[in-house]
């Protein structure tokens, strides 16, 4: 398929952590591209609201990723629409301390959601996808599953291992017609990227190569490509678009162009 039109036509997906950000965005884009989308979300009022948004090709489900009969829903949702081809594992938590300030209640909870929530969504994935003859899941990491940051312990550790979980599903699911890729977006300009809202947050970014904060329409992008069929001989690998923030810094004393 060439044209802008219909990438994912035919095709349903489950996104997860749909109910804003960048799953809103991706179900929105899904959608707009043929596809039948499976949205759930803990916030069940404003997941059903972006369904309600995009019409007819759209449910919602309250779901928390951490509840495996939640996934075992989600996956009939998408079954009732046809046989399941794309999974977005989009939902995570983020928070914000330093390693002596992380409790342990602070790390399980972080990695309850984001490790094992992408655990059991790959988990639940699997036979469903069978059945479809093969699929596309994509694990949303982060930069920060690339590299890391100060102040985020639990974060990180989770975000690397959902890097390292793709490898494993890609080498265990390649031959069942199954592709596992990780999406690595930078800063993006949602509640968790701007928790506060601010109308600056694009100055944060300016020391990198480009230089503002990323959309999630554009983070929706790259997974429409991973989702649908151009990406056919991806599998186990990093996808990246964070605006250049892992080229390195800038050293205003060197020579530039
Ligand atoms: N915003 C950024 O700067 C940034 C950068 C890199 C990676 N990411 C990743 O991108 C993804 C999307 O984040 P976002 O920026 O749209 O954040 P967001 O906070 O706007 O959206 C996350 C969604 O996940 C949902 N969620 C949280 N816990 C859940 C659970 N247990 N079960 C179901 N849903 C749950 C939330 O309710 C929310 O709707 C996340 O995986 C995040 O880690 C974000």
């Amino acid at each position: 398929m060439t044209s802008n039109d219909g990438r994912l036509a035919g095709k349903v997906a489950i996104i997860t952590g749909a109910a804003r950000g960048q799953g809103a965005a991706e179900a929105r884009l899904f959608a707009a591209q043929g596809a039948k989308v499976v949205l759930g979300d803990v916030l069940e009022a404003d997941v059903k609201a972006v369904a309600e948004e995009i019409g007819a090709a759209a449910t919602s489900l309250r779901m928390d990723i951490r509840k495996p009969e939640d996934w075992a829903e989600a996956v009939a949702a998408a079954e009732a629409f046809g046989p399941l081809n794309v999974l977005v594992n989009n939902a995570a938590v983020v928070h914000f301390a330093s390693i002596v300030d992380t409790t342990v209640e602070d790390y399980e909870r972080v990695v309850d959601i984001n490790q094992k929530g992408t655990f059991l969504g790959i988990q639940a994935a699997i036979a469903p996808m069978k059945r479809a003859g093969g699929g596309s899941i994509i694990n949303v990491s982060s930069i920060d599953g690339l590299q890391a940051k100060n102040g985020i312990i639990a974060y990180a550790a989770s975000k690397w291992a959902i890097r390292g979980m793709t490898k494993v599903a890609a080498l265990e699911l390649g031959h069942h017609g199954i592709r596992v890729n990780s999406l690595h977006p930078g800063g993006i300009d949602t509640v968790m990227g701007n928790p506060t809202g601010m109308d600056n947050i694009d100055d944060f970014y300016r020391r990198y190569p480009i230089p503002r904060a990323g959309r999630s329409e554009e983070i929706a992008q790259l997974a429409l490509f991973l989702a649908s069929d151009e990406s056919s001989y991806s599998t186990g690998s990093e996808f990246v678009a964070d605006g250049g923030w892992g080229c390195g810094e800038f050293q205003k004393f060197l020579p530039t162009s």
